[in-house]
């Protein structure tokens, strides 16, 4: 199906907001332990706790310890997920995580956690996709799920942002912090097949679709480190293994994508935003989420905003604050969730959920 923004890789059912035959059984997330704060921050570039909080809702984020990879953050979520869905490592069949900061270029980091969860009957890979990279995975665990290629997927979002922030840039070093969430993704018959369910974390699939403006690369990039410029003295002087952002340019490419892609989810769907329990969008910035929200014509207080103590944590915010949201028990049964990302690519998906029974 092509939709307005014509780039979209898009799954709808032919009987518009029916489910997919794609469900979520156990989701989970982990937050290291060590937190920087605004104070902290405005110790060591010229910046403030109120501006900080003002303009983006971030109050702390989390930084990895030393000798924690983004591997072991991912295998620290994916252990609670894979617990409430009742499904040990050796039954999944395929890992897919989503990451900006791998362990290193090469093996992918889903290799590394399917060692780590000893779960020697499934593939692994990584998908890369920036800040929309969750949401890009579970796509991907959606098709092979959908075309019978796969029965029980583990998602994750895992990131280290802190590694490559550059703490002598105000500008982009108060957004970043680390994390990772997790999500189990079966067929609804693979589910049952599963021994009982522990929890009540059901998601069904009810439209999903993905999209991408590569011209638009340069305003999210790491410039070094990779095949166009290798690591050398030179790169590390001039600070180019850093994330570097257009920060106004970004926001607002973050909003129009956002909100066109919400909309063409309600125009497949048959949706209309009065239907929208909850937007879940990826948590860059409180400003750019209230800006979507409004464009789609949800109340504000129905997007959730989860940003003030983990920051943006790219492919891993949407399941951390999906898993967040259960545990403050905002979702119930029967609610539709509209998730909602945007990063680095520019990349951008929309995908509407609802809470089973
Ligand atoms: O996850 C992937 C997607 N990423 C995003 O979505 C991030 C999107 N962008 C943003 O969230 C915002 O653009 C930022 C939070 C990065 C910046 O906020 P802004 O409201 O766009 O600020 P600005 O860049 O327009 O800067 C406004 C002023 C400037 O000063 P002048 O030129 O007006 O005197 C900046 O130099 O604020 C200054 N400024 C700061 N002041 C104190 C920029 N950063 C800081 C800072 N502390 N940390």
């Amino acid at each position: 199906m092509t939709t307005k923004t014509g780039r979209n890789t898009c799954l709808v059912n032919s009987t518009p907001g029916a489910p997919l035959g794609v469900n979520v059984v156990g989701y989970g997330y982990y937050l290291p332990n060590e937190v920087i704060t605004n104070h902290d921050l405005a110790g060591m570039v010229d910046t403030s706790d109120q501006w900080i909080l003002e303009r983006t809702g971030i109050r702390s984020r989390h930084r990895a310890a030393k000798e924690q990879a983004t591997s072991d953050l991912a295998i620290a979520a994916a252990l609670p997920a894979l617990e409430r869905a009742n499904i040990t490592p050796a039954e999944l069949d395929t890992i897919i995580v989503a990451t900006a900061t791998p362990d290193s270029p090469v093996p992918a980091v889903s290799c590394v956690v399917q060692a780590g969860l000893r779960a020697h009957n499934a593939a692994a890979m990584d998908v890369g996709a920036g800040c929309s990279g969750f949401l890009f995975a579970l796509h991907t665990a959606a098709c092979f799920v959908r075309a019978g290629a796969a029965h029980r997927v583990l998602v994750v979002g895992a990131e280290t942002l802190t590694r490559v922030t550059d703490y002598g840039d105000r500008r982009s070093c108060i957004l970043f912090g680390d994390g990772a969430g997790a999500a189990v993704v079966t067929s609804p018959e693979a589910g049952a097949e599963s021994t009982t369910p522990r929890s009540s974390d059901g998601l069904e699939l009810l439209y999903s679709a993905l999209g991408t403006d590569g011209e638009m690369a340069s305003l999210i990039e790491i410039p070094a480190g990779g095949s166009r410029s290798p690591a050398s003295e030179a790169t590390i002087r001039d600070r180019e293994h850093y994330l570097r952002l257009d920060g106004q340019a970004v926001f607002r490419q973050a909003v129009r994508r956002m909100a066109e892609a919400a909309r063409d989810a309600l125009d497949a769907t048959g949706l209309k935003a009065g239907d929208i329990d909850w937007i879940l969008p990826h948590q860059a910035n409180a400003r750019i989420v209230t800006a979507v929200a409004e464009q789609v014509g949800v109340p504000t207080e129905r997007a959730m905003l989860d940003m003030a103590e983990t920051g943006n944590t790219s492919a891993a915010s949407i399941p951390i604050t999906l898993g967040r949201a259960r545990e403050s028990g905002q979702l119930a049964a029967g609610q539709i969730i509209l998730m909602l990302a945007f990063g680095a690519g520019l990349t951008w998906a929309c995908q509407v959920w609802r809470v089973r029974e």
